[in-house]
Parts: C-alpha cells; sequence; structure tokens
C-alpha cells in the first residue's frame, strides 16, 4: 500500500529502528525493493534521485507513475521519496508525481547558504504537506566526483551548527556526515560513532545515513543502534543487479531476450533488499 514518508520514518523512530529506502532508477529496481521488502514483511522507501531523472532524459513522472502504481499494489507498505534535489523546478514537481517527501541537498553550499535555500526548500515543502529532509556537511562521492576524505573535518556535521540549521530551517529530519560516503562498491566504510552519539543527543529530528551501501553489517547495526532513523542504499543494488547480468551474459552468450538476464538481475536485487532489511532487524 502507499504509505507517507514522514509516517514511516516516525512509526521507525519510536521503535527505535530505521526505514530503509532504496534507489530506484528503472522499473526492476521498483519491483525487486517491493518483493524484497514483501519477502521480509517490512515497510520500505522507494527513492528517485535527481541523477535518476537526468538518466529518465529529465522526466519525473514516467517512473514516479510506474513507482506510485508498484507501491499501491504492494503488500508492505511502500512511500515515494525524491532523493538529492538541487533543482527547484524539480522539487516543485515532487507533489504532482506522487512522492510525500523530498530531500533538499544544498549541501555543497557554504553554511549561510545551504540554510537559505533549505529554510526556502522547507517552508514551501510544508505548504504543500510534505515532509523534507536535507543535509549539513558533506557526505562525498557524489556525482562520480572523487570522494572527500571522509575523515577531513570540513566534511563531517558539527552537532552545534546541526542544531541550529535544523531549528532554523524547520527540515523534518537531517542527513548526517559521519563517514559514510557515496557509490562504494566494498563494505568497508568505517563511521564515526562518537560524532553520531554527539548528533543524536543534539537533534531532536530523525538522522539519515547516505551512502549506506559501503558498510559492513555490524556498522549498520551500530549506526541504527547510535540514532539513525532512515539509511540509503543505492549502489549495493546496482552491484547486485550488474553482476548478476555479468554472470549471466558470460554464461549464455547467446542469450537475445532481454528478460532472462533481467530477471536474474531483479532477483539479486530483491536479495539485497531482503539481506539488508534483515541487517537492520538484527538487533
Ligand atoms: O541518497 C542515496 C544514498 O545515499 C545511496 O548511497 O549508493 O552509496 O548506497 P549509496
Ligand atoms: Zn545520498
Amino acid at each position: 500500500s502507499l504509505a507517507a514518508t514522514g509516517e514511516l520514518v516516525a512509526l521507525a523512530a519510536g521503535t527505535g529502528d530505521a526505514v530503509p529506502a532504496f534507489n530506484v532508477i528503472t522499473l526492476e529496481h521498483v519491483e525487486a525493493v517491493i518483493t524484497g521488502a514483501e519477502s521480509a514483511g517490512a515497510p520500505v522507501i522507494l527513492q528517485v534521485s535527481e541523477n535518476a531523472v537526468k538518466f529518465r532524459y529529465g522526466r519525473l513522472l514516467p517512473l514516479a507513475r510506474a513507482a506510485t502504481a508498484a507501491a499501491e499494489q504492494a503488500s508492505v507498505p511502500v512511500a515515494l521519496h525524491l532523493d538529492h534535489v538541487q533543482s527547484d523546478d524539480l522539487l516543485r514537481q515532487t507533489p504532482d508525481a506522487g512522492f510525500s517527501s523530498v530531500m533538499y541537498d544544498a549541501s555543497r553550499l557554504p553554511y549561510a547558504e545551504n540554510l537559505a535555500a533549505t529554510r526556502a526548500a522547507a517552508d514551501w515543502a510544508h505548504a504543500q504537506g510534505l515532509w523534507i529532509e536535507a543535509e549539513l556537511g558533506e557526505v562525498g562521492g557524489k556525482n562520480g566526483r572523487p570522494p572527500l576524505d571522509a575523515h577531513a573535518p570540513a566534511a563531517r556535521t558539527d552537532p552545534a551548527e546541526a542544531r541550529a540549521f535544523v531549528a532554523d530551517s524547520g527540515v523534518d529530519a537531517l542527513a548526517v556526515a559521519i563517514g559514510s560516503v557515496h557509490a562504494m562498491t566494498t563494505r568497508t566504510a568505517a563511521l564515526d560513532h562518537d560524532l553520531l552519539g554527539r548528533l543524536t543527543a543534539a537533534l531532536d529530528v530523525p538522522l539519515v545515513l547516505h551512502g549506506s551501501s559501503g558498510l559492513p553489517d555490524a556498522e549498520l547495526t551500530a549506526a541504527v543502534t547510535g540514532g539513525i532513523t532512515k539509511v540509503n542504499v543505492g549502489t549495493a543494488l546496482n552491484l547486485a543487479m550488474t553482476s548478476a547480468i555479468k554472470e549471466f551474459l558470460t554464461a549464455h552468450p547467446e542469450a537475445v531476450d532481454s528478460r532472462k538476464y533481467l530477471t536474474v538481475a531483479r532477483e539479486a536485487m530483491a536479495e539485497a533488499v531482503a539481506r539488508i532489511i534483515g541487517v537492520l532487524r538484527a538487533r
């Protein structure tokens, strides 16, 4: 059934759990995330990033409508979220696309500009009844850029600054930079748990972890225990998809019907989704 991101996040926050949010690019991603969540019997967030919209010729609606229909027919609650939005034009398409929430990303800007842009986005989003997430500090590795040094202080979220940022912008949730990096293909990232503890103590909004594909299982579990309420995963699905397709086409070089390799790709993604949900629950 179609759910609202704010409701799923609030439910998770109430029980000390985290909602997984998976980035979807194709219809096969959408189907795999829902199948994986159904097999685990867990609610899930489907998120479409601004980069995914760019890949879809700049159009949000075709994938958004497919995702909405799939969510409505799912046996578990599924919420739809627009991820890493920098464009005001795309931001304004959020409600018409059937999404209940958006992550507005001005984290590349200096503090004052990030705050001003985020506050304007939050005012607009709340007037539409949308839940809004923003980012302070910068989780590196976006848009194929080389990752920032995850240990550089500039790349981390400062707790006092974060407290002021949330109060002054009015956002509903905050993406924090605590050592994870986007687009990692190995599970080798190490989080700054001391910083997460200080952020959790300083803030009363749910905290969001980006770049979660790069975390070892124990780090993911510790992040949830430490106060992360929304866990964003993208690359892990692409890794599963691409590996499955490579393996299939190597074993079956004569294959022509795209359904053959998309079937194994979808199964591999669904397994990855169910596995990650299992890790989030195992506490
Ligand atoms: O917003 C999306 C996530 O941060 C995904 O990051 O692709 O490294 O898992 P990831
Ligand atoms: Zn992200």
